[in-house]
């Protein structure tokens, strides 16, 4: 049998993926394996193949490293989702071209690192017959198979110091600061780091706010004599019917990119309520980076428990946080079910019993 694995990590960067491709690295060396990775995304498995041989030495200083020492795309020839996450068939012929590749490798398994667009071209090749073992990765943590994705702490670490920050000059001038955060159609970020971070304010894409209430509250906090406010957004946050905000125009074969919401969340405070307000829109910051301490641990026992299930020839499983246990579930199980915040869930009670507003009273 072949000791040869494969590793590809796909869709937007997150911290984390060069933990994930470390401990692929080292656990497989430990099994007498060579591992190589492809460069540039799934695209790498495609003429001219593009590859890289991760012995143990390539595996130094991986663990803290930010982005994805492989590369990573989420466009071209592999894109499974565009629009707002419309499934797309991959070309027969791509998917035929990235099998063959992996059989001239003399690949025993390919461990596919991606979030839900990418485990979706995944299963696409394990119905083809490739060998496919997946990891879940994304900031969005919106996977509903596994409780945790990686680089979700990362991103939620990022924003809730952004918004240790602005508290201090929210405060110094009295004024309302909206951060925009990133997430898709989760509000998980938004919450986490709204709660972690002191936010008076969360607007997330489960709970439809209107702008009365989200200028109440600040009314409110002014008769406490706290006369600044901190708003944190999702980016797919909208306004009860309203729609979402994008930037840009819709690119063909792409996703559509979120982003502006926070603009008009401000825009219409500064009008509605009289404040001096400002918007902060944190971006790519949090996908850059290392990864957290729990994102490093997790990441860890995902490329181990990854390449345990090549090795059982788990094939069409993806890794899942099942706490207290890492298991291996079904790619098609998993794929093309979202998870996001319950509107009704613990979290927000919590956040609702501190006095946090969702702008929907
Ligand atoms: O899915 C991860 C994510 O960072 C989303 O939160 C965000 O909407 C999107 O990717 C941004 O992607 P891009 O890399 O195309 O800017």
């Amino acid at each position: 049998m072949s000791t040869r694995i494969g590793i590809v990590t796909g869709g937007g960067d997150c911290p984390g993926l060069n933990a994930v491709i470390r401990a692929v690295g080292k656990s497989a060396s430990k099994r007498g394996w060579d591992t190589v990775g492809f460069i540039g995304g799934l695209e790498g498995l495609l003429e001219p193949v593009q590859f890289r041989l991760l012995d143990y030495k390539a595996m130094d200083g991986l663990l803290l490293r930010g982005g994805t020492i492989l590369g990573t795309s989420n466009k071209g020839r592999f894109v499974a989702k565009s629009g707002h996450g419309e499934v797309q068939k991959i070309s027969e012929d791509i998917l035929a071209a990235a099998k063959k590749n992996v059989e001239i490798l003399g690949l025993r398994g390919l461990i596919i690192v991606g979030g839900d667009g990418t485990l979706t071209i995944a299963q696409q090749l394990f119905e083809i017959g490739v060998p496919v073992v997946g990891v879940p990765k994304t900031i969005d943590n919106d996977l509903e198979a596994t409780v945790m994705t990686f680089g979700f702490d990362s991103a939620v670490d990022c924003a809730t110091d952004a918004l240790d920050r602005l508290h201090t000059t929210a405060e110094s001038h009295n004024r309302v600061i909206v951060l925009e955060v990133m997430g898709r159609y989760a509000g998980w970020i938004a919450l986490h780091a709204g709660i972690a971070g002191g936010g008076d304010v969360i607007l997330i894409p489960e709970i439809p706010f209107n702008y009365e209430s989200v200028c109440s509250k600040i009314a409110e906090r002014g008769a406490q004599g706290k006369h600044f406010t901190l708003v944190v957004v999702a980016e797919g946050a909208r306004a009860k019917g309203g729609d979402f905000v994008t930037s840009g125009p819709q690119e063909s074969n792409r996703e559509a990119r979120l982003g502006g919401i926070g603009a008009m969340v401000a825009g219409e405070i500064q009008k509605r309520a009289h404040k001096e307000t400002r918007v902060c829109v944190l971006g790519h910051l949090q996908r850059g980076g290392g990864p957290t301490t729990f994102d490093r641990l997790l990441c860890t026992v995902f490329g181990v428990k990854a390449v345990q299930l090549i090795a059982d020839e788990q094939f069409g499983y993806m890794v899942a946080s099942r706490p207290p246990e890492i298991v291996g579930v079904k790619i098609s199980e998993a794929v093309g079910r979202l998870r996001t915040v319950p509107p009704n869930g613990e979290m927000v009670h919590a956040a609702r019993s501190l006095g946090i507003s969702f702008g929907d009273s």
